[in-house]
């Protein structure tokens, strides 16, 4: 049996679709690090004539499924766009709701980080953010520390511009001998020790990378998919990570 269909037993039928990607998967060439900008929340609540936060709460349950999917695909690194530094600009009523709702999903899913051995953290300038924020964010990365599944991350008042700013600032503080080489970014690099995205996911049809793991993504592959965020699930993913 593929290996990776074992995280998946008893709860996909074996004759489905999704079965039949997942045994077409070669083990060995999973990607070891997947990005995603989930995009296209506001869009998905206009099309139904919803307020957009309503968009960002269904893209809360992507979220989910996504994290739990991709842990069970056994892949090494998730890493979530989920609100960048530019994301400030949006009215006030938007930026609160979007840390409220992070706030309920790190109470109310850390029960699931558990479960499925994954371990949290972040990326981005978290010190900016709401200190109540910050203090859950603090809780759930203290409590997930011993697990050895896969590593998560959220990018959160994320960009990678800021990212090159810190690195530089963080060499110019830390050492007088010059010239600097590429390693020496990367060891600085929010992201130091992790291996580079090969997979990149965008959402919502744009063809952007809007500020994301801008050094990081040199070499990976860009899959664009006009799904927008609160529609894309588990087998969307796999399509991706098939494609
Ligand atoms: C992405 O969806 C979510 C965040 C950036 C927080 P958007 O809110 O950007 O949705 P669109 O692009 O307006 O559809
Ligand atoms: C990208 O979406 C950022 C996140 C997913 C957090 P945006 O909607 O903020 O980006 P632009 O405005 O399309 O570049
Ligand atoms: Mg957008």
């Amino acid at each position: 049996m593929n290996p990776l269909t074992k995280g998946f037993e008893g709860i996909i039928s074996p004759d489905s679709v999704e079965a039949n990607l997942l045994k077409k998967l070669d083990p060995i060439r999973l990607p070891q690090h997947i990005a995603i900008i989930m995009d296209g929340n506001g869009r998905w609540a206009r099309i139904r004539k919803l307020p957009r936060i309503q968009g960002h709460r269904a893209g809360v349950k992507s979220v989910k499924s996504v994290i739990e999917y991709a842990a069970r695909l056994t892949i090494p690194v998730l890493t979530l766009y989920a609100f960048s530094s530019e994301n400030w600009k949006r009215p006030e009523h938007e930026v609160n709701t979007l840390w409220r709702l992070l706030r309920q999903y790190l109470r109310s899913d850390l029960v699931t980080l558990q479960q499925n051995n994954i371990r949290f953290n972040t990326i981005g300038r978290i010190s900016e953010l709401p200190s109540t924020v910050q203090k859950q964010l603090a809780h759930v990365i203290q409590e997930t520390s011993s697990n050895t599944g896969m590593k998560l991350f959220l990018a959160l008042n994320y960009s990678g511009r800021t990212e090159l700013v810190d690195v530089f600032n963080k060499l110019l503080k830390s050492r007088n001998d010059f010239p600097i080489e590429a390693f020496d970014i990367e060891s600085c690099l929010y992201t130091a020790g992790l291996p580079d995205p090969d997979l990149l996911v965008r959402t919502g049809g744009e063809m952007r990378i809007s500020n994301f793991l801008l050094w990081q993504i040199a070499y990976s592959e860009i899959y664009v998919t006009d799904v927008l965020w609160p529609d894309f699930g588990g087998l969307h993913l796999l399509k991706a990570v098939h494609e």
